[in-house]
């Protein structure tokens, strides 16, 4: 079952977000969070950021494990993954670098590098929440729409359309790394519980798509119906408009 809250803004969106997780944080100090990057949870992680600087969480014993990062891209590059954690979250938090973890974008051996990663979910353990974003294609981190569900971490083609939405953040399109390290969505699916935050009406379609439609790998969030664990998702107004409209009988919180 799907849990949906749907909020009256983008920034209300991201509050109750950070309340979710931090009821994770607070019932399990040393919870293992998987974390997400985009334009998406920024609210949340401001909202995180906050409850921390006031005492109320301590990231002191969690650690963190991220979904992907782009091939190519070193640490201080400013689009890389790593970066944008450190920026928006790590650096302003009491958590130990070493209990944050991300693939290696700048790895010599990108394929290698997801085997890696694997070994070290495998050592981590069951993610306690996993917060996914949702691309416009349906993608959750960046297993992009394809003929089969990735099970294990891959080295991943990025599609046009999300080079062109990623495009924004760097100075040309031809900027954006056409290759990323992803979490594969088998991996994802094994997280304890799940947080699906969307924000914004140009989700509202692909949103209704992927939790009501045909579960296919042209839409790799379309799986999440498929779900054992407990599902919520969190969005706007704008973002829950489409699933307003089709299926009234959804009453969210
Ligand atoms: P966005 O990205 O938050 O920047 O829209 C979400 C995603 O692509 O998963």
């Amino acid at each position: 079952m799907i849990k949906f809250i749907c909020t009256e803004s983008e920034q209300q969106a991201g509050i109750r977000a950070a309340e979710i997780m931090a009821e994770v944080i607070k019932t399990r100090p040393n919870a293992l969070i998987g974390l997400a990057t985009g334009s998406t949870p920024l609210n949340m992680y401001a909202e995180l950021v906050r409850k921390c600087s006031i005492g109320e969480i301590s990231f002191k014993d969690v650690t963190t494990v991220n979904l992907d990062e782009y091939v190519g891209l070193t640490p201080d590059h400013e689009q890389s993954y790593y970066w944008f954690m450190w920026k928006n979250l790590f650096s302003h938090i009491d958590i130990e670098p070493e209990n944050t973890h991300l693939p290696t974008g700048a790895s010599p051996d990108p394929e290698k590098e997801c085997i890696n990663y694997d070994r070290l979910l495998d050592r981590l353990g069951s993610v306690d929440i996993q917060l996914l974003g949702i691309g416009h294609n349906g993608h959750i981190a960046f297993n992009e729409p394809d003929s089969h569900f990735p099970k294990d971490t891959t080295l991943v083609k990025l599609s046009d359309s999300t080079i062109e939405a990623n495009s924004r953040f760097f100075d040309s399109k031809a900027d954006v790394p056409s290759q990323a390290i992803s979490m594969g969505i088998g991996r994802i699916l094994r997280a304890k519980s799940i947080l699906l935050l969307a924000t914004g009406q140009g989700k509202a379609d692909i949103l209704e798509k992927a939790l009501f439609g045909k579960i296919t790998p042209t839409v790799p969030a379309s799986i999440l119906q498929f779900y054992q664990g407990e599902l919520t998702v969190v969005t706007d107004k704008s973002a829950f408009s489409t699933i307003k409209e089709k299926h009234p009988r959804v009453n969210p919180e």
